[in-house]
């Protein structure tokens, strides 16, 4: 069933399910003249929600967080804390994640082990240096090691959301990274022919997408490498392992 939303974010039809889930909550106890406290009926709602998120194919953790999200917001309101409070919270919360509602790539950051990894990948030492980009290179980690360990290559970041942009752009200034520079936003505006090594730590949406534009502009013998996501039907020409919390996979494609 969710074909039929394959357009809408995920996000948004989460959020469509909730409020259908509600108004039909509200109106069946309206029309039945039923009385129950708030928190009983914010759990009816959130197992009506959690009940349509999996009719509509969600993925399973939007099950959770739709049986959870109505009682959740009746247990706030009752603890009484002050609205501004939440507005700074979703405010602080908006500047981290910013589209990720839409790119479906949220924030999360490779380990030190595959910066490591990755410095092994980049080509030898030669007079006129190499270029490397980061797409979406969230607090600027591996643009920032990478930078230190190699100072003979140009770096260069390319981040959507505010905060984490901000963040790597004053890690950059103030570690005085004369090599690295980060830049705020989007992948997609990005020109893959300038660089030897393309990295992208993303999530499986944009993949395939992605790999279109690298196939379309990065030069030959340059190297793609993606972290943990791979694109269906392109196998990677090698693969590194690495041996970090999440056992990380670095997959390699020589254009
Ligand atoms: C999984 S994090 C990876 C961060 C960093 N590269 C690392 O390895 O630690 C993905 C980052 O990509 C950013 N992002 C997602 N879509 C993007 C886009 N279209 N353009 C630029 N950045 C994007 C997100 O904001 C997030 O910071």
């Amino acid at each position: 069933m969710y074909t039929v939303f394959k357009k809408i974010p995920p996000s948004i039809v989460a959020l469509l399910l909730q409020f259908s889930a509600v108004a039909i909550t509200l109106f069946s106890f309206r029309a039945a003249g039923w009385h129950s406290s708030p928190l009983a009926v914010a759990l009816l709602c959130g197992m009506l929600a959690a009940a349509f998120s999996y009719v509509a194919g969600l993925a399973k953790w939007w099950w959770v967080i739709q049986l959870l999200f109505a009682p959740a917001l009746v247990l706030m309101l009752a603890v009484g804390l002050p609205p501004g409070l939440f507005l700074a919270a979703f405010l602080l919360l908006m500047l981290v994640y910013w589209s990720t509602f839409r790119t479906q790539v949220p924030l999360y950051l490779s380990s030190d082990k595959v910066w490591q990894a990755l410095e092994k990948l980049l080509p030898a030492v030669r007079a006129d240096g190499f270029s490397f980009v980061d797409l979406g290179s969230g607090l600027g980690g591996v643009l920032t090691y990478l930078a230190a360990a190699r100072p003979d290559g140009r770096y260069m970041g390319v981040e959507a959301a505010p905060l984490p942009f901000f963040w790597s752009w004053l890690r950059i200034r103030l570690g005085a990274y004369r090599n690295c520079r980060v830049r705020w936003g989007s992948l997609w505006d990005c020109n893959l022919s300038e660089y030897d090594v393309v990295f992208a730590y993303l999530s499986p949406v944009p993949m395939e997408q992605l790999w279109h534009k690298a196939r379309a502009e990065m030069r030959p013998g340059t190297r793609f490498i993606s972290s943990t996501f791979l694109v269906l039907d392109h196998p990677p020409q090698a693969t590194v392992e690495v041996d970090d919390l999440h056992h990380s996979t670095l997959y390699i494609w020589q254009m």
